[in-house]
């Protein structure tokens, strides 16, 4: 990991779940780290909550990453203030529980907007910043296993989340020939997590299936960021052990 200390890492998604557990893994790490999303008062939070020795090294800034304009300024500020992107973690989803052969449009399109589009949004203004500073950096797409294999959860679809996590997986596909076709460095790696125990699954889920902590995730992330620089991880899926019963106090 010694080759990302003082690197710029632009998680999205930072304010709670998986994003906040990368954030505090890889300041950990000394790793500048700029975190997007909606609740700032969350991530002021997490960098109160930070020791006193790492607490410079993380930036919240308010962004909503289904609207482009927050993405090119959140990105402008980062490189006239950080002059670099190294890592970038596009982790920020929404999965939305109306039935897709129900639901209005907007609804669709929102899930579309903040899966897909800004992503891949992140993922351009990403790359064209390590090109211009010529850094061998590394991208990771959050998928999910329902971008793998769609599933049903007591009549609960989450409308497009699954379909747009197959996209993502696509679009690294897309990104890592084009980083090859220009005999980029870049790394690409998409994850698939199965259940975590955050805010976006349904409660009732973690009394029915057994499910992986945020860190599971980080660990994956910090795992992938410390391979030398000829090892591409291309796709790591995490799941819980079917069969591990936690004890009642660690629920
Ligand atoms: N938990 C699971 O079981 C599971 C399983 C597989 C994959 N995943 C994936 O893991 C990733 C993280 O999810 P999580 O489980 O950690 O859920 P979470 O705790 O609900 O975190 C979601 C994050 O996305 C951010 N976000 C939502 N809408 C946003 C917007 N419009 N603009 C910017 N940020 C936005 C939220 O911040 P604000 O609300 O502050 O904007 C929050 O920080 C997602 O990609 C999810 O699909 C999760």
């Amino acid at each position: 990991m010694e080759r990302w200390i003082n690197k710029v890492a632009v998680i999205t998604g930072a304010s709670s779940g998986i994003g906040a557990t990368i954030v505090k893994a890889l300041v950990k790490k000394n790793v500048k780290v700029v975190g997007l999303a909606r609740r700032l008062e969350n991530m002021e939070k997490i960098k109160n909550d930070l020791n006193n020795d790492k607490r410079d090294l993380f930036f919240p800034i308010k962004c909503d990453v289904s609207k482009e304009e927050d993405i090119l300024n959140s990105f402008k500020w980062i490189e006239e203030n950080l002059k670099s992107v190294d890592i970038l973690v596009n982790n920020a989803a929404l999965g939305t529980k109306y039935l897709c052969i129900e639901s209005s449009t907007e609804n669709i399109r929102n899930v579309v907007d903040l899966n897909l589009i800004g992503p891949t949004i992140c993922i351009r203004e990403t790359i064209r910043i390590m090109k211009e500073k010529n850094s061998p950096g590394h991208i990771f797409n959050i998928a999910s296993i329902l971008g793998q294999n769609i599933q049903i959860f007591h009549g609960i679809t989450f409308n497009l989340y699954g379909p747009t996590k197959f996209a993502l997986k696509a679009i690294s596909d897309v990104i890592e020939l084009e980083l090859e076709s220009i005999k980029s460095p870049i790394k690409v790696t998409t994850i698939y997590p199965g259940l975590v125990k955050t805010e976006m699954p349904p409660p009732i889920a973690f009394k029915v299936f057994p499910y992986l902590d945020a860190d599971d995730i980080s660990d994956a992330v910090l795992y992938a960021l410390s391979t030398p620089p000829h090892v591409q991880i291309k796709e790591l899926t995490i799941t819980p052990l079917q069969t591990y019963q936690r004890e009642e106090n660690e629920q």
